[in-house]
């Protein structure tokens, strides 16, 4: 793919947001870093961001609004403090998470029930969005574990070739990413610190929390907690049956990479097309669909390991509690 290189002007930010409008990915500035943005209300514009960062894991992404009144459509419900933060600090590097509303899409949010929202202060994002006429999903622009770009040479240099285009608007003014401010936790909980100083944040919410630094060991139970499914979860092995305790299939649901399974209580099919970027789009509204279906077991077949499919494998081995092998009437999960 040839990624465009467009001016941070009107006809650039146009061209810019007719892509975002057809489910492409464009990089944009915002003050803290460049985003890469895709519709946040299309699950399969948000699957190619994974997929263009080279992530090999699903993580919840900020979803991008040009006014507090957007966000306040993205949330489910948004309390006092919410909207005295909004007034105080957008647009500016703060992102708030609240519940989300079904309109989000679940492979922005990873699964998680919460949305990460925040009005960037950048009059080239700001009239992106509006111009795209939807809120915009974008992690920083960089490929998976690389730094951050505050330049659109950077942005270039990691996902040249990967993305639509880029729009070049030199270095950003603030460098470090927005603050992520948790309000679902009482008190609220700094997630990461960026580019709203703490101490302002303690101006208004004298309580705050700040999670330590460093890994999950240092404050568990609070990081943000990916979906995982209740219901016991069985990654399909090939080979014969062994024996076991059998479960009904019709008790069980089927997690289908590709269509032409049968016999199950209920099945899931990711992609017909046996497409990786389709199926990581579907992959949590999928699951969660089978976990709240009240069955004994979920069977899920294996996705090829290339691509989004990675991904998807690594959240599948996390969630599985074992192995299954399907005879013909039957499954046999195996603990
Ligand atoms: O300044 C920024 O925040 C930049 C620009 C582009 O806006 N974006 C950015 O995105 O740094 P990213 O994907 O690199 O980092 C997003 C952070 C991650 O730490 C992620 O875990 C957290 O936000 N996050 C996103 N959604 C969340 C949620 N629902 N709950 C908790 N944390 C969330
Ligand atoms: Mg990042």
């Amino acid at each position: 793919m040839d990624t465009k290189v467009l001016s941070a002007d009107a006809s650039g930010i146009a061209a810019a947001a007719e892509i975002i409008r057809a489910g492409g990915l464009v990089a944009f500035p915002t003050e803290t870093v460049y985003g890469l943005g895709a519709d946040a209300l299309s699950a399969e514009a948000v699957a190619r961001v994974f997929a263009a960062k080279g992530r090999p894991r699903f993580d919840p992404i900020i979803v991008h609004v040009a006014s507090p009144e957007e966000a306040e459509r993205l949330w489910a419900a948004v309390p006092p403090l919410a909207r005295e933060l909004m007034a105080r600090f957008w647009p500016g590097p703060l992102t708030l998470v609240l519940p989300k509303t079904p309109r989000v899409p679940e492979v922005v949010t990873a699964g998680l029930p919460t949305v990460a929202v925040r009005m960037p202060a950048h009059e080239v994002a700001l009239e992106l969005i509006r111009v795209s006429g939807r809120p915009i999903a974008a992690p920083s622009a960089n490929r998976f574990g690389r730094l951050s770009p505050t330049h659109h040479e950077a942005v270039l240099a990691q996902l040249g070739g990967a993305i639509e285009a880029v729009l070049a608007c030199g270095l950003t003014p603030v460098g470090v990413e927005s603050t992520v401010l948790s309000l679902v936790d009482d008190p609220p909980r700094v997630l990461r610190p960026g580019g709203t100083p703490l101490e302002a944040l303690r101006e208004v919410i004298p309580n705050l929390r700040v999670n330590p630094p460093h890994g999950p060991s240092a404050s568990p139970g609070t990081l943000p907690r990916h979906y995982l499914p209740a219901t016991p979860l069985y990654l399909l092995e090939p080979g014969p049956p062994e024996d076991g305790e059998g479960v009904d299939r019709m008790r069980c649901g089927f997690l289908a990479f590709r269509d032409g399974w049968h016999g199950f209580g209920r099945v899931e099919v990711l992609s017909p097309r046996g497409d990786l970027v389709e199926a990581a789009a579907r992959f949590f509204s999928a699951l969660r669909a089978l976990d709240e279906a009240g069955l004994a077991a979920i069977v899920a077949e294996p996705v090829p390991e290339e691509g989004l499919g990675v991904a998807i494998m690594d959240r599948l081995r996390r969630a599985a509690s074992g192995r299954a092998r399907l005879s013909e009437r039957h499954a046999w999960p195996m603990r």
